[in-house]
């Protein structure tokens, strides 16, 4: 026996709880910043969100889950730089990271800090250089899986600076930090919004920002450019995303949720201390993502291809 579910209309959305994938592990930057969001949506909506974890393969386990879920707006995903580009140059994947998706919102940008555990002899970015440099292949830099956005910047790392290293793939950022502060890996090229946290607390060591400019809510720690590997710019956006063929209304009411979070002081200031700028309100829409994610899709898949980046 099938059950017969209505269609979602647009006036009763939502009529059940959204389930918004995060493609990471629970406790890493995305998940933050999904749980951060999730909470202000579902006010914003009378309605639930529930946030589920779906890891693996840099995030591609959920990006073929979302992109083959019904299309009424009750499972949406956010997703990255990573998700969202990076996988559709690096995997062979059984959906497309573009046309298999309706963008909501284009919600926020930070860069990654270069950071490693506490009992690095290193204590600035020449030394972990140096230090890298008479040890090659022993340290360890963990990622958040093969492909994934820390080992994209690994690699860089490594060709900008003559330097060998092993990479760790985990299941997301968030268990790679686990195993930093307990001082089982040295390395990891993480998102701010994961790391800083740690940082400010003393369980990590920092060593650079991939930005040209400092982070306002981490001033003492140095650019990529001042600490001596200039030109190493990385900035890590999310954005939400409903399968294809999600009809616009729902669209629309999503967005509108994401925008009400966006606009809320509370999620201003926890994102702003976790070293993330929040689009212009004039860039959150659907449009603004999709343009964005073409636009990186364009910069990055040559650049990936040509690094011979594999997922292996
Ligand atoms: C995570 O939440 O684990 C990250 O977004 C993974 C990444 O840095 O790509």
């Amino acid at each position: 026996l099938v059950a017969w579910i209505p269609p979602t209309s647009a006036q009763s959305f939502p009529s059940r709880p959204i389930t918004l994938v995060v493609p990471f592990a629970a406790g890493g930057p995305t998940d933050t910043l999904a749980r951060i969001l999730s909470e202000r949506m579902a006010a914003d909506l009378h309605g639930t969100v529930v946030v589920e974890n779906v890891a693996g393969a840099s995030g591609s386990i959920a990006g073929a889950r979302v992109a083959r879920a019904t299309p009424d707006g009750t499972t949406i995903t956010i997703g990255h730089w990573g998700t969202h580009v990076l996988n559709g140059a690096i995997y062979k994947l059984p959906y497309d990271v573009i046309a298999d998706f309706e963008p909501i919102a284009l919600i926020a940008s930070g860069p990654q800090l270069i950071v490693g555990k506490k009992a690095l002899k290193a204590d600035s970015l020449k030394d972990l250089v140096a230090w890298l440099k008479d040890n090659p292949n022993k340290a360890t830099a963990g990622t958040a899986g093969a492909g994934s956005g820390a080992h994209v910047a690994a690699v860089f790392f490594k060709t900008k600076t003559g330097t060998e290293f092993q990479l760790v793939p985990y299941r997301g950022a968030g268990p790679a930090m686990i195993d930093l502060v307990a001082g089982q890996i040295d390395l990891i090229f993480d998102q701010a919004t994961n790391s800083l946290p740690q940082v400010k607390n003393g369980a990590i060591k920092a060593y650079a920002v991939t930005s040209p400019t400092r982070l306002a809510s981490a001033p003492e720690i140095p650019t990529v450019d001042e600490a001596g590997v200039p030109g190493l710019y990385i900035s890590y956006w999310h954005g939400i995303w409903a399968p294809k063929n999600t009809p616009k209304e729902i669209g629309d009411r999503l967005n509108a949720a994401v925008v009400a979070a966006l606009a809320d002081p509370g999620v201003r200031q926890r994102f702003a201390e976790l070293g993330q700028e929040i689009s212009p309100k004039e860039r959150q829409s659907p449009a603004a993502l999709a343009a964005h994610q073409k636009a990186e899709t364009e910069k990055w898949w040559p650049i990936v291809k040509a690094a011979d980046i594999k997922a292996e």
